[in-house]
């Protein structure tokens, strides 16, 4: 059979020319170049909880030959439960990323202009660029974000992205900065909360007066769920309207959304998980400082340390795997690292202990 030598048009100029979302590789290949069992390796890259949130045994039968209910009520009702937000100001999605990507489809075309603080989440630019819109960064000024240039830059966007607290750095900024960026804009002030359930500060109260402020959430953190993929956007009814236009029918399936219902119904599980976590990233921080190692304040499950370029490979051959950044990038010199179990951290520490100590 000879094979077909036409070739397939080329992708929209604007997939051509955006930087794809790049991950560390994947567990089952780091084992093989590490020499170690996939189980011994340890993922401080992803910002997950070390915990699931919900059990696939205690989900009752679902008839899994039919779609799943597109309204999603039962989730969106647990969700309204949790929020305190009713129903129709809730939009469901396949994890927060598909949540960020109906706010891009619905509100970025080639003309627009988003603004971002650099660093900041990747998936921010890679939506926009993907959408045809183009980034305005502000540069953050010794890893905060510049409050001033910032607000300026939101001023005539069509979106400002906010990662509060903010992913990477772990940053997070008062309600009555939120406030002010929301009052300066005439475009979509989008707060990415994902991290909301370990700082406690939300934007959230702003969805009732402000229109043009849409708060996205998941249950991929202390949830527990980032395997099933359910995250969500809680706004008022313009922006919720336009999301629901863009929404696919059913891109959560039924089990991930039991999932999520059976999380969100456990908030005691969820709290202790969040206070867990916070007591093990006071104790990450003292032994990373022990080493005399920088490290950010964090209001995150993941710490940024200044652990210069050598650090994460070394890890790596021991199945630890940090989230590594660009050489060009402010973050070069530093690794981000989700807090996990007790004994992971200790892995990471002993590791990273022999690594800084000078062979002898
Ligand atoms: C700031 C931020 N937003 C969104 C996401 C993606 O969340 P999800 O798993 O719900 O797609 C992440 C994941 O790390 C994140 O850090």
């Amino acid at each position: 059979m000879t094979s077909d030598t036409k070739t397939p048009p080329e992708p929209r100029p604007a997939i051509s020319r955006m930087q794809p979302y790049e991950w560390e590789p994947p567990s089952a290949a780091i084992a093989q170049q590490a020499g170690v069992p996939e189980d011994q390796v340890v993922r401080f890259d992803t910002n997950t909880f070390p915990w699931p949130g919900a059990s696939l045994g205690r989900l009752s039968p679902e008839p899994l030959n039919e779609y799943p209910d597109t309204s999603y009520r039962g989730l969106t009702d647990a969700i309204a439960r949790y929020t305190g937000v009713s129903p129709d100001r809730i939009t469901v999605g396949a994890g927060a990323d598909e949540v960020l990507d109906l706010i891009a489809k619905a509100y970025i075309d080639d003309s627009a202009r988003a603004v971002i603080s650099r660093p900041t989440y990747p998936m921010f630019t890679v939506l926009t660029e993907m959408a045809g819109g183009s980034i305005d960064a502000v540069p953050a000024l010794d890893l905060r974000l510049d409050r001033q240039a910032f607000v300026d830059g939101a001023r005539s966007a069509r979106v400002t992205w906010l990662s509060n607290p903010n992913n990477p750095t772990g940053e997070l900024l008062p309600f009555d900065y939120v406030e002010t960026l929301a009052r300066a804009t005439a475009g979509i002030l989008v707060l990415d909360e994902a991290y909301y359930e370990m700082s406690g500060i939300t934007g959230l109260p702003l969805i009732d007066r402000m229109p043009n402020v849409v708060v996205v959430r998941t249950l991929s953190k202390a949830f527990g769920l980032a395997g099933a993929r359910v995250g969500y956007a809680l706004a008022g009814p313009a922006i919720s309207a336009a999301l629901r236009r863009v929404r696919p029918p059913g891109s959560i399936s039924v089990v991930s959304a039991s999932l999520a219902v059976q999380s969100l119904a456990d908030l005691t599980g969820m709290q202790d998980r969040v206070e867990r976590i916070k007591t093990e990233r006071r104790r990450l921080q003292q032994e990373l400082a022990r080493l005399s190692l920088e490290v950010r304040e964090s209001s995150a499950n993941f710490l940024l340390i200044r652990a210069g370029r050598q650090l994460a490979p070394v890890l790596l051959r021991s199945g630890l795997v940090v989230r590594t950044f660009p050489a060009s990038s402010q973050l070069a010199d530093f690794i981000r690292v989700t807090v996990r179990l007790p004994q992971e951290n200790d892995r990471l520490i002993a590791a990273l202990q022999a690594a800084m100590t000078p062979a002898g």
